[in-house]
């Protein structure tokens, strides 16, 4: 099981689902199945959400109770972690009652993962809850189906850089590790990733060099990494979004050695390599930027 999550002494599972950045994110093209072809390295970063799962009698429904941040949408059913949930009872045929307990405090609709982590650690408690012994493949396939993120919040090693390729499912670990301290800022009000992959094409620009960028994190050089990464979604997401760039902007003006846009969507990141800096930089932004974050990249 995912160090993140423990059995506690009463029989549930609790435990952290954490964010993910996209150090450096490419897009190759478009695929047949209407999907993106993507290249992109990956890493957990030590912002979470708690996350509590009970197993219930067999008569009861599944349910999840919220706290943290009040967002309406997340309590629906399109709530990714029943999703997960039914997906799973879906694969074993049977159901498989449990109440999850959510503390969130990952921005949602981000570009951090944040649903996708919470709902990886919910296919993995109902696996461990029901002793259902599903196999690493099985639980990939499931993943999958319910969002392209998924398995890398299900099989990242942690310490480790992660490249997906693919629809982003297909997972080396590459075993580069990237010790940097991060600020994490979301400038602005959130944004849908099919959207934004829908106006990539008429916002082509960034093409980021992940095998030149994968170098760079081996050494460690934070120059070369700015001379590679980037994000081929930043165009699309800046239409609809203008704010991304300023924070970009400002990480930068603030001492960053690399700041990058995540995943599809506004948020930003900044790495330092020292944490005094980035505790400096921190506080000279926390005027400017309601949501923002200080972690580490784990
Ligand atoms: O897989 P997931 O449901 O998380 O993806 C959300 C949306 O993002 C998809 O419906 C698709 O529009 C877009 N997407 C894409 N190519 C990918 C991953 C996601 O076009 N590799």
């Amino acid at each position: 099981m995912n160090d993140a999550l423990t059995l506690t002494d009463a029989g549930d599972i609790q435990g952290k689902a954490y964010a993910k950045i996209n150090l450096a994110l490419s897009i190759k093209g478009k695929r047949a199945d209407g999907y993106h072809e993507m290249d992109m390295l990956m890493a957990k970063v030590s912002l979470f959400d708690e996350i509590e799962v009970q197993r219930l009698d067999g008569s009861e429904e599944s349910q999840l109770i919220l706290s943290g941040s009040p967002e309406e949408s997340l309590t629906g059913g399109d709530n990714l972690i029943l999703k997960a949930h039914r997906a799973v009872e879906k694969a074993v045929g049977r159901r498989l009652p449990c109440r999850y307990f959510l503390n969130k405090k990952i921005p949602i609709a981000a570009g951090l993962g944040g649903g996708s982590s919470d709902a990886a650690s919910a296919i993995e408690a109902v696996n461990k809850l029901y002793g259902l012994g599903l196999s690493r493949e099985r639980l990939h396939e499931i993943a999958a189906a319910v969002g392209s993120d998924m398995p890398f919040f299900l099989f990242s090693g942690r310490g480790n850089v992660v490249r997906a390729m693919g629809r982003g499912i297909d997972l080396v670990e590459t075993g580069a590790k990237l010790n940097a301290h991060v600020i994490i800022i979301k400038p602005c009000e959130g944004l849908s990733t099919g959207e934004v992959f829908a106006l990539y094409k008429d916002f082509m620009g960034e093409n980021p060099d992940i095998g030149g960028f994968l170098e760079a994190i081996r050494r460690p050089d934070f120059k070369a990494m700015k001379r590679c990464g980037g994000n081929s979604l930043f165009p699309a997401a800046l239409s609809l979004r203008p704010k991304v760039a300023g924070a970009i902007d400002a990480l930068y003006q603030k001492g960053a050695l690399y700041a990058a846009m995540t995943g599809s969507g506004p948020s930003v990141f900044g790495l330092y390599d020292d944490k005094t800096a980035c505790k400096a930089a921190f506080l000279a932004l926390k005027e400017r930027y309601g949501e923002m974050f200080a972690c580490e990249i784990i």
